[in-house]
């Protein structure tokens, strides 16, 4: 799959596309800076054998047959606000937790329930938004010396979407849990605060999630 990343440049968007692009998928980094994209792909696909390729985030969801978000919930409707052509019948994975740090309030979800339905209402009902790897640590998507001890829950309306989802998190070795519609996306996000706490309180940097008594253990 051509897998275009906007917002690339960031610790959780360089952990995925390393992971995908050594399970042999073709990824474009985005970024606001189509130079820093690029620059950022070179030194990745470098330092870890692989070939990845930097564009604007506009040029990269452009070309990409699947979208995927890992920028700040701050920077969603600037970003998007020009992009709905560009998504139209596109997987767009939403990975976006609104977190708010220094504040008394960490997890602060838009008005909309979460950062996806935020994504799904500024790219129109054509997008096929679902919300995905709010659980996989950047930390642990670097790390590529162990297999990722995390269950992979995604949500969304579009079941061939999700399927297709779930096919990505299996090919970097994860197992796909499907939590229903995209109405949960924000119970989902949410736990990512729960995570970073516990990451904070334990000295972790990559607590993850699992899911018990799912069929197959
Ligand atoms: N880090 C994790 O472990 C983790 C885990 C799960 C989910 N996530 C989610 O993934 C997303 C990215 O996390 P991250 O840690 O990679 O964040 P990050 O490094 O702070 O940001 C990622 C990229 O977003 C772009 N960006 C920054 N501010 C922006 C703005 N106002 N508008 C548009 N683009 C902006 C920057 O790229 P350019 O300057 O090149 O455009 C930056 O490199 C977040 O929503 C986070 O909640 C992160």
């Amino acid at each position: 799959m051509l897998i275009g990343i906007l917002g690339g440049t960031g610790k959780e968007g360089a952990g995925l596309a390393l992971r995908w692009a050594e399970a042999g998928h073709e990824v474009i980094i985005g970024s606001r800076d189509a130079d820093r994209a690029r620059v950022k792909a070179e030194a990745l696909g470098a330092e870890a054998k692989v070939k990845l390729s930097g564009a604007s985030n506009r040029d990269a969801a452009t070309r990409a047959e699947i979208v995927v978000l890992t920028l700040p919930a701050s920077g969603l409707a600037a970003t998007l606000g020009d992009l709905k052509d560009a998504c139209r019948d596109k997987v767009v994975i939403s990975t976006v937790v609104p977190l708010t740090f220094g504040g008394g309030r960490l997890f602060t979800p838009p008005p909309q329930g979460s950062s996806a339905e935020e994504v799904q209402e500024l790219l129109g009902a054509e997008a096929r938004v679902v919300a995905a790897f709010h659980h996989i640590a950047a930390h642990e998507l670097a790390s590529a010396d162990h297999a990722i001890d995390c269950d992979l829950l995604h949500c969304g309306g579009d079941a061939e979407a999700k399927k297709l989802v779930a096919e990505l998190g299996r090919s970097m070795g994860l197992r796909a849990v499907d939590t229903g519609p995209l109405t949960n996306a924000g119970p989902l996000e949410s736990i990512t605060a729960v995570l970073a706490t516990i990451n904070r309180r334990y000295k972790l940097k990559g607590s993850g999630i699992k899911i018990t008594g799912l069929p197959g253990g």
